[in-house]
């Protein structure tokens, strides 16, 4: 069977999680957050106390890794693994071997109806074919609002100035990386995630329930 592919890039703070969770209830798909897969990575740099720009243990840190858990765990969002996560994203090896583990994951489970995957490079390079592609965009000051809110909720001290720094300095990375650059995929729906977050469904759901014909 073909299972259906919905991919949503976008850059840091931009809501990709929140719209991905929404798409896969409303028409049964399985959610896959990609950045989990780097943010997992990060985690082990981290506990094993490894420099993330040594790529030769980091080498073989992967080797040693059959499969990589996509569950999501509220340690992994905080920011000193998010700036770990970002430093090895620009490992091409890493890349290829984060981009094997997706295609596992989708290949394994059979159970909805297909999968939403979100990140950086899911429409541009990891599921080129996906059946419906979207790119969310938010002004920056407001993605910088909504991650230092975000921080504080989960008691994590948090400066609004420093976020927004660290913010400005992933998209450049991302954007700027020779391996994977974050972009806008070909043929993906823009999404304008600044206001509201009705206001998003309404768009999501124009434009997903044009292109897909499946119960929910
Ligand atoms: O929540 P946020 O958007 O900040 O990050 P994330 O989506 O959880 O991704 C964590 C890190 O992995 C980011 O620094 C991204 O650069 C990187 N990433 C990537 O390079 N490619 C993906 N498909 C997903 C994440």
């Amino acid at each position: 069977m073909n299972k259906i592919i919905i991919s949503i890039d976008g850059p840091a703070g931009s809501g990709k999680d929140r719209i991905a969770r929404y798409v896969s209830k409303k028409w049964s798909f399985k959610h896959l957050d990609s950045g989990i897969l780097y943010r997992r990575i990060a985690n082990l740099i981290y506990k094993k106390k490894l420099d993330p720009f040594d790529k030769k243990n980091i080498i073989k840190l992967i080797n040693n890794i059959k499969e990589l858990s996509y569950r999501k765990h509220k340690n992994l969002r905080l920011e000193k693994i998010s700036r770990i996560a970002s430093i090895i994203a620009e490992f091409k090896y890493l890349r290829d071997f984060v981009n094997k583990q997706q295609k596992k994951i989708v290949k394994r489970i059979n159970k909805k109806n297909g999968f939403v995957i979100d990140g950086r490079d899911i429409g541009s390079v990891v599921f080129k074919n996906a059946n419906v592609k979207l790119y969310i965009d938010v002004d920056i000051h407001i993605r910088a609002k909504r991650r230092h809110k975000q921080l504080i909720d989960m008691g994590e001290k948090s400066i609004y100035r420093k976020i927004l720094k660290d913010i400005k300095l992933r998209d450049k990375k991302d954007k700027t990386r020779i391996n994977s650059p974050l972009v806008i995929p070909k043929g993906a729906f823009i999404i304008d995630n600044s206001s509201t977050f009705h206001s998003t469904q309404n768009q999501i759901i124009k434009i997903i329930g044009k292109k897909i014909n499946v119960k929910y």
